[in-house]
């Protein structure tokens, strides 16, 4: 069974935009029952936009740490089969609840995603997909403590944010021991900056080492 559809390209207004089926969240320009994914408020929704493939495809189950007030996270549940959505923070999980509430296939945690026994008991193990945009130090160690949900086959999205590990150090140099640190754990496919509307991040695709 594969009934749920994917993103695509499609032109509104006279634009094209990477859409996803799904009732909307923020205002997002709508069309035919799809609806915009807006890459400057999606860190996921401006690689996907570059033609970069992440593993994102109907039915795989996701693991989503950092997932705010559910931007993001709601163009994945239009497509995946069961998103679990970790957030610390109570004032976004408010927002990510509500967005919940049309999509019963988001799984939201208040949870501190550096703490991964917290949560453990919830989250099946074997996924297929771990994206992680959470804006804290200590980003490739979330990744990795993270690790033991992913199937030997998923894909890790992770995306770097430099000033969120050091206001001091170049971008490129906290992203260059970033990679060193995470390919002790992980095979990296691909890395990828972002475009202005994310300034220095850095977007990387990896599959979990045995
Ligand atoms: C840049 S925002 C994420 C945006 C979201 N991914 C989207 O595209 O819609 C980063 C989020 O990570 C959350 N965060 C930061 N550290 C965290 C942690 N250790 N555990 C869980 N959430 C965390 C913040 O509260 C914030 O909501």
């Amino acid at each position: 069974m594969n009934a749920s559809p994917s993103y695509k390209y499609l032109s509104i207004q006279g634009k094209r935009y990477i859409v996803t089926k799904g009732p909307p969240v923020y205002g997002e320009l709508t069309k035919d029952g799809w609806r915009q994914w807006d890459s400057s408020r999606s860190k996921l929704g401006s690689i996907l936009s570059q033609n970069i493939e992440v593993g994102l495809c109907p039915n795989v189950k996701v693991l989503y740490l950092g997932a705010a007030n559910g931007t993001t996270v709601s163009h994945v549940a239009d497509i995946a089969s069961i998103v679990y959505a970790v957030e610390f923070s109570p004032q976004p999980m408010r927002d990510l609840l509500n967005v919940s509430r049309s999509r019963t296939n988001i799984i939201p945690l208040l949870k501190d995603a550096r703490r991964p026994e917290t949560y453990s008991h919830i989250v099946e193990s074997n996924l297929d997909l771990l994206i992680q945009d959470v804006a804290t130090r200590g980003q490739v160690k979330t990744a990795i403590d993270n690790k033991k949900f992913l199937s030997s086959t998923g894909k890790l999205f992770l995306v770097i944010k430099a000033r969120s590990e050091t206001a001091t150090a170049p971008p490129d140099a906290v992203f260059k021991q970033s990679l060193e640190q995470l390919s002790k754990e992980y095979n990296i496919l691909l890395t990828q900056k972002l475009t202005s509307d994310h300034k220095d991040h850095l977007a990387i695709l990896a599959e979990p080492l045995p």
